[in-house]
């Protein structure tokens, strides 16, 4: 049985060839599964470019992280918790300086003392972390991170270019950031841009001629230009993958009619997050009431908007597919369902869109204690999870080469309330 939405099948017994309904007696649900040859096959399809630098930030879980350092993948981190991950998951700045490097658009002082301590190199969101950098670590190469004046992503809370978006360093303050590096005796060898998440090839492309333009600008002090993140993967039916090749094409050309100028070679590096995780993963649920409100069917399940926080903050999509558990159902035609969560909030709805309208989807008929797979939800899935509601943070599993692993265990009370103190009483 399939909806309209053909790509997506609405019936599904098995994860990566395991069956749900096992994986779920074991681990309980709720519980977010990835398919590690999913990831590995997405890392070789983005082999062309020199540098694959995973934009952890999409799912940070060290075992994911340690599975892509032996792929070859190099990692972005946005906070000191980001660095702290890359290095438990075996990246080594000493052995591969640029093996971790900071992106972001300032720096907190835990931030700055770690890449101080370690050496890491810093993509430099605003003139002020060149500065601030320049004073804590004299000396230091740079990336800018360069805003070029326009953006485009999924949702308007995705886009990271143009004067709304408060990332990277506006395009005309070149010429700024070259005296403040010339200040503090730093040398810049990178030039990044990247202009929002799931965007498509037209704007992508852009971006080529604009960091084309600056980087004739910085000279050739640089040795490596970054494509960004960005690549958009489908959601739903009449969604497409972006052409590599052509993408790839575009890039190279770019660099090389740089090499050319500088009279040096340059590294072409891509940033991406989603691309990588996105489609390995699944957030599986149970049914736990099946009720009408009025015209409307409603599917709730275990678990919430604190477990995939993508449909309440941009309206986003997620394939949805039910695996039966115990019966088959006697009526085999879909019918149009709500799917919440246990929230105590009405915007606990996975089937929204932007703007908090409640949308309906075709799914199967099924009862309590069904189970519901929201699809493609490896990527900024686990990551934006919360405690809300004081529910505890969901198991993450990898499926790899046929086995199993539990690679962070479901939180418990002790999780929940770790820090918490309840101080004397006030005297009376
Ligand atoms: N590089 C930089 C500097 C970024 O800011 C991002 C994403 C990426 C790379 C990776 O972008 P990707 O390839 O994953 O599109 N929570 C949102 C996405 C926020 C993206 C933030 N930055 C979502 O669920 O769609």
């Amino acid at each position: 049985m399939s909806s309209p939405d053909s790509l997506f099948p609405v019936l599904r017994r098995d994860i990566a060839g395991q069956s749900i309904e096992s994986i779920v007696q074991q681990y309980g649900t709720p519980c977010y599964i990835y398919d590690m040859a999913t990831i590995a096959q997405k890392v070789a399809d983005l082999k062309a470019f020199d540098v694959i630098r995973y934009a952890q930030k999409a799912c940070s879980n060290i075992a994911i992280l340690d599975r892509l350092r032996r792929l070859g993948v190099v990692v972005d981190a946005v906070s000191a918790g980001e660095v702290q991950r890359a290095l438990s998951a075996g990246y080594d700045p000493k052995t591969n300086p640029h093996s971790i490097v900071y992106t972001a658009d300032v720096f907190d002082h835990e931030a700055l003392t770690i890449i101080k301590k370690l050496g890491l190199h810093v993509n430099c969101g605003s003139p002020d972390m060149i500065e601030q950098l320049g004073r804590a670590v004299p000396g230091s190469s740079v990336t800018l991170r360069i805003n070029p004046g326009f953006g485009h992503g999924h949702s308007q809370k995705t886009n990271t270019g143009g004067p709304q978006s408060k990332h990277g360093i506006w395009h005309d303050q070149i010429d700024e950031c070259l005296r403040l590096a010339d200040l503090h005796n730093i040398v810049i060898t990178g030039l990044h841009m990247h202009i929002g998440s799931g965007t498509d090839l037209e704007h992508l492309s852009q971006v080529c001629d604009a960091l084309e333009k600056i980087a004739l600008q910085i000279g050739r002090t640089l040795t490596t230009i970054s494509a960004g993140g960005g690549l958009p993967v489908p959601y739903r039916q009449g969604q497409s993958y972006v052409d590599l090749d052509r993408y790839y094409h575009l890039w190279d050309q770019t660099r090389n009619r740089l090499a050319s100028v500088f009279g040096h070679p340059l590294r072409l590096e891509i940033e991406p997050g989603r691309y990588l995780v996105a489609e390995s993963g699944f957030l599986v649920a149970e049914i736990r009431s099946v009720k009408k409100m009025g015209e409307n069917t409603f599917y709730l399940l275990d678990a919430g908007f604190n477990d995939l926080a993508r449909p309440i903050l941009y309206g986003a999509y997620h394939p949805i597919s039910i695996c039966h558990r115990g019966h088959q159902p006697s009526d085999k035609d879909l019918i149009e369902v709500v799917v919440g969560g246990p929230l105590c909030e009405s915007g606990d709805i996975f089937t929204q869109e932007e703007g908090g309208f409640v949308a309906k989807r075709q799914l199967p008929v099924a009862k309590v204690g069904d189970l519901l797979v929201l699809e493609v939800a490896g990527a900024y899935g686990f990551v934006m999870s919360s405690n809300y509601n004081g529910r505890f943070r969901t198991p993450e599993l990898l499926i790899e080469n046929g086995s199993i692993h539990c690679i962070r265990a479901r939180e418990t009370y002790d999780d929940l309330i770790r820090g918490e103190q309840i101080p004397p009483p006030p005297k009376a």
